[in-house]
């Protein structure tokens, strides 16, 4: 089994989101993790799992994941297993014009989901948040081990090992 995990991340906090989902899906030798700039159609050759996360930016992914996602061809994920995720904000400490926002315009991991199947993935998991302290981070307590787990139930769900 081959699995890349592609992120994109200003402050760290995605990356490190990244590397965990990257050590729960397996070994160095059959996951990768790779910043978003340096992936391309090459990097997707072979793959049985992509994992691709984002900081939310104005409810969106980064404009390098967006542009990365955009530029796959149709049909280049078919056959590949895929899921989305993102880090957030903690909603509770927003201001409440800020949640209404947010409610309304949602987070980035849904629409990297949604671009991933365009392309011809098969969704394993349902898209993911992690949730950051402040603007920079940290992770909140207990994000490392969330991601873990929503990386093992990739691998459940698509029976993929
Ligand atoms: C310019 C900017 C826009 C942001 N927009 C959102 C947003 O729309 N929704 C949200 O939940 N968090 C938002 N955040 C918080 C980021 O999601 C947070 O900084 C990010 O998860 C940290 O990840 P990183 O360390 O990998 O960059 C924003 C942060 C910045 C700096």
């Amino acid at each position: 089994m081959k699995a890349l995990v592609v992120y994109d991340s200003v402050f760290g906090n995605t990356e490190k989101i990244a590397r965990a989902i990257g050590s729960a899906l397996g070994s160095p030798e059959d996951v990768g993790v790779m910043q978003v700039g340096k992936a391309g159609l090459e990097q997707l050759k072979g793959l049985s799992v992509l994992v691709v996360g984002s900081p939310t930016r104005a409810f969106n992914p980064t404009k390098p994941t967006t542009a990365f996602l955009k530029s796959l061809p149709s049909h280049t994920l078919d056959g590949v297993v895929v899921a989305g995720f993102d880090t957030r904000t903690n909603i509770d400490e927003a201001p409440g014009f800020l949640k209404f926002m947010v409610k309304f315009f949602g987070y980035a991991a849904e629409p990297i989901a949604k671009r991933l199947t365009k392309a011809g993935g098969k969704e394993a998991a349902a898209p993911a948040g992690f949730v950051v302290a402040d603007t920079e981070g940290p992770l909140k307590d207990g994000e490392l081990e969330r991601a873990a787990v929503w990386a093992k139930q990739i691998l459940e769900t698509s029976g993929v090992d």
